[in-house]
């Protein structure tokens, strides 16, 4: 199946209650790691690409790759530009034959944001790719952009009902309460499923969007740490948030985080227990193993998308 835009996808997903993983991509691990759990499980995926892979990996290395893990599969697969920084990047990842494109324009206020979003719907759905949009701020780090906690901002279910007429947008990412990175959370975890409802409420049509949906899962941060990494205190988005802004509304839950742990835990794992490695493959295959575990459970476990493709 040749790759696929979200729109079904979310279709499905609004109907039955279940979100559909983003998983962000660096490189081949990732790629297969993702695909495979993924194919596995029956699952549709969204394999999400921000400006700074971009700029890491090269457009045309992530898109061949990709290629490739699609003849691989059977299932719906999307590629989805994550955090488009400006027009000119969206419209070089649609031009590219990405499916999906994000323009963040939750930097700016709300009539610049509503300008740029409209532009890059337009440019987008003459190509017959999506466009997803954010509103609100989250707290934390953001690509290329820094949002204090002090500034983060709930997103206003009203001002998301008059964004999503006026731009077009087909997906919308909401702030409750998540945010990016392996420190969400000062004290006890807390999200705002009363305007994730009110939102739903509003435009019920809208497939909703979450961004830093890591769990920051505490077996990998300690493996981390046990082999001489130092991420003391990290903590992620509860499980059964997860779970449960699955059942309630959110079709697309973004993952960057939690894989980077993965991939990071078991390379300290190797180079610390096996000092005489150094075969690439042998650490970077354990690395794959584990986020595709990570993949495997949030799909069957949390997200519940296994059956879905
Ligand atoms: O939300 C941002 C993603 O985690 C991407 O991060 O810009 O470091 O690739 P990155
Ligand atoms: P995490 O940092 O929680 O994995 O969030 C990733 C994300 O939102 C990518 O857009
Ligand atoms: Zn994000």
């Amino acid at each position: 199946m040749p790759l696929v835009t979200t729109k079904e996808m979310f279709e499905k997903s609004m109907k039955e209650h279940f979100a559909i993983g983003a998983f962000n991509i660096n490189n081949m691990e990732f790629i297969q790691a993702i695909t495979e759990a993924a194919n596995e499980a029956k699952s549709p995926v969204i394999l999400q690409v921000s400006s700074s892979a971009i700029k890491y990996a090269g457009i045309k290395y992530l898109i061949k790759m990709v290629e490739a893990a699609v003849e691989q599969t059977d299932i719906p697969i999307a590629l989805h530009l994550d955090h488009g920084p400006d027009f000119e990047t969206c419209k070089m990842c649609i031009d590219n034959g990405f499916t999906s494109v994000m323009i963040d324009g939750s930097k700016y206020d709300f009539e610049e944001n509503v300008a740029i979003t409209k532009k890059v719907v337009e440019y987008a759905h003459e190509h017959g790719v999506v466009v997803e949009a954010e509103l609100g701020k989250l707290a934390g780090i953001e690509d290329d952009v820094n949002v204090s906690d002090d500034d983060a901002r709930y997103t206003d279910p009203e001002q998301a009902k008059e964004f999503v007429e006026r731009t077009g947008c087909d997906s919308l990412a909401i702030a409750i309460g998540t945010s990016h990175g392996a420190y969400k959370f000062k004290g006890e975890a807390k999200l705002r499923f009363d305007i994730l409802a009110k939102v739903k409420e509003l435009i019920p049509n809208t497939p909703i969007v979450l961004h830093g949906a890591s769990s920051v899962i505490p077996k990998l941060v300690d493996m981390c740490n046990e082999n001489g990494g130092n991420i003391p205190g990290a903590k992620g988005c509860p499980n059964e948030m997860l779970k449960q802004a699955g059942e309630e509304g959110v079709s697309k839950i973004n993952v960057d985080t939690d894989l980077r742990l993965a991939m990071t835990a078991q390379i300290r794992r190797v180079f610390n227990e096996e000092p005489s490695v150094f075969d690439p493959r042998k650490y970077l295959g354990a690395a794959r193993e584990e986020i595709k575990a990570t993949v495997a459970d949030k799909i069957n476990n949390v997200f519940c998308s296994n059956g879905k493709a």
